[in-house]
């Protein structure tokens, strides 16, 4: 296996990572909004989940499966949705979409992706979900609505923690751009770090494709532009979820939901599932961890399935989200550093750590499936 022969956690899957790109990439992926406060409480936060073991409950077969949807996958782990992924690899979301269609999990490409969902489409055969935001011009929401359907995705995942771009102030610092530029203060970081150099310039441009030939503007800066002043849209409101809900006939999933309140909102109007999600700290600094935020929401009972991503770093943690309500938990950064260190088969060795993890959690626990875990096996509070 090579590269990843020392790498048996996410620690360590992160650090590796770290080396592999410049500062600049670094902090743009496991950067967050303003004081990092939520950043830092996501992670933290799970060990105030204190497991309760239930002694010789033989468990010699274990299973963590999970159905969702009317499909079921080998494991209650996913990826999560995150955009421009040839930022620390060249094959980008396709390598990612290769390792979880091998691992058999879902993976939810971002509309802010680097390839296009029929790109990403044509390479992995496994469950796929479809993310979006809810942009200002309809056409455009439409359009890709159509794309993702015909390419083959089964659940619509609507991101509503964007009314605009959170404050990442290790972007502002570094002059992150999209696509990166090299210049005086950050050339030798980039020379230091060869094979993401490699990748950066010999891979295609990196821009939005989902975007290429939908919204106005040719060259990856007049996209961004674009997306920064046309798409994003602060004027979003529950009526516009209500118009999408007529237009998916599928599965409707809300991500960025962090109280009972919202998650009964969008309920009341249809989404069959909500992602409680802070977007890993990135947008509302100060907003709750999304281990606490699942507890708030799962204790209101509202009847739809329960997602969480945010903080997730072992099987431990994904442990202790099902117990607490989640059906399937779902990891951002993490498959990007498994990205970075090597491609497909690192994104297939971090999802490996997870399982292996779990089943290891399972077993210690007493628990032999993961569709059993509830707040018996937990304390928290
Ligand atoms: C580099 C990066 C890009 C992201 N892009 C998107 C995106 O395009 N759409 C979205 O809904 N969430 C996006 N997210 C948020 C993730 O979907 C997810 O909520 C978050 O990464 C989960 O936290 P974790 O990284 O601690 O697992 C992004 C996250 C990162 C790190």
């Amino acid at each position: 296996m090579g590269r990843m022969d020392r790498i048996h956690s996410l620690d360590d899957l992160q650090r590796a990572a770290g080396r592999r790109l410049p500062k600049m990439v670094r902090e743009f992926v496991d950067g967050g909004a303003d004081d990092e406060v939520t950043l830092r409480a996501n992670v933290a936060d799970f060990a105030d989940v204190v497991l309760q073991p239930k002694v010789m409950s033989d468990v010699t077969t274990r299973s963590q499966e999970v159905t969702v949807f009317g499909e079921t996958y080998p494991t209650a782990v996913g990826l999560s949705p995150a955009g421009l992924a040839r930022l620390v690899h060249r094959d980008g979301e396709l390598a990612a979409a290769r390792a979880a269609a091998g691992a058999g999990v879902v993976f939810a490409p971002s509309i802010a992706s680097s390839f296009s969902i029929e790109e990403i489409a044509a390479v992995g055969k496994g469950p796929r979900w479809f993310q979006l935001y809810l942009w200002k011009d309809r056409s455009v929401v439409e359009a890709l609505v159509e794309r993702a359907k015909q390419a083959g995705c089964s659940t619509l995942c609507l991101t509503v923690d964007v009314p605009i771009v959170g404050n990442r102030r290790r972007d502002v610092h570094n002059g992150m751009s999209i696509p990166p530029k090299i210049r005086l203060g950050n050339a030798l970081d980039a020379a230091r770090h060869p094979s993401w150099l490699y990748g950066l310039v010999c891979g295609q441009p990196i821009t939005f494709r989902n975007l290429l030939g939908v919204a106005d503007g040719d060259g990856a800066i007049a996209i961004g532009t674009y997306v920064n002043t046309e798409l994003i849209n602060p004027s979003a409101i529950w009526d516009d979820f209500a118009w999408l809900r007529e237009l998916w006939d599928g599965p409707l999933v809300v991500k960025g939901i962090l109280t009972a309140e919202d998650a009964r909102r969008a309920i009341s109007l249809g989404a069959d599932g909500i992602v409680v999600s802070n977007h890993g700290g990135r947008q509302l600094d100060g907003a709750p961890s999304s281990i606490r935020a699942l507890d708030t929401v799962a204790r209101a009972d509202l009847g739809a399935e329960l997602f969480l991503d945010g903080g997730v770093r072992t099987g431990v943690d994904v442990v202790r989200a099902c117990a607490l309500g989640a059906r399937m938990v779902f990891v951002g950064r993490p498959w990007f550093w498994g990205l970075a260190v090597a491609g497909e088969q690192g994104v297939a060795h971090m999802l490996g750590i997870l399982q292996a993890e779990i089943d290891r959690t399972l077993a210690l626990l007493g628990c032999s499936s993961i569709s059993e875990l509830d707040r018996t096996w937990v304390e928290f509070g």
